[in-house]
């Protein structure tokens, strides 16, 4: 085979083809890979919300606020970073429409940025990577059990 047949034009058509395949591949694996958390709709969040909460321990929650940071920023003292927690059960329902109180607790919590507490910063990391689900759903219960008095 000379140089000349290597080049020409049904091979270069097979190789550019080749290329152009394989990076629509790549592009196509990329785009999946990123969709590990597709866009969550307020119906999303209040069905994964209420089986969070049903499977939670509300005990448990209230003891994993300082091992998991929460307290540090949360507290009804003087200074809280974040807003207390005080009758936030009854308080999540009323803040977004379409979310329920377990919807809008779960996206604080996932995704805290997508609303931000009226009169706080937007400073409140994402902390669903060191909490498992059971934890999560045990924070989720106990938030639950706070009533306005
Ligand atoms: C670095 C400080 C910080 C930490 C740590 C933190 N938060 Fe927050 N959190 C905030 C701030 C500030 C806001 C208000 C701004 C916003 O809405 O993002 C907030 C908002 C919230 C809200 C919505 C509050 C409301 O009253 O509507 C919930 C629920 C919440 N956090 C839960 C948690 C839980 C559960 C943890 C622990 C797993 C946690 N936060 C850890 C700072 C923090």
């Amino acid at each position: 085979m000379n140089r000349k047949s290597l080049l020409s034009p049904p091979v270069m058509f097979v190789f550019i083809m080749l290329i152009a395949i394989s990076l629509v591949f790549m592009i196509v694996l990329i785009t999946a890979s990123t969709e590990v958390n597709p866009e969550m709709t307020p119906e999303n969040y209040n069905q994964r919300g209420a089986q969070l909460v049903a499977m939670g321990d509300a005990v448990n929650g209230e003891a994993l606020l300082a091992p998991k940071t929460c307290a540090t920023c949360h507290h009804s003292g003087v200074g809280s970073v974040g807003p207390a927690f005080d009758g936030i059960a009854d308080i999540a329902a009323t803040l977004r429409p379409g979310f329920t109180a377990e919807g809008y607790l779960l996206q604080s919590i996932l995704d805290p940025g997508a609303y931000i507490y009226e009169g706080y910063q937007n400073v409140m990391p994402a902390l669903n990577s060191i909490l498992s689900d059971q934890e999560l759903a045990d924070i989720m219960a106990y938030l639950m059990t706070l009533h306005a008095q």
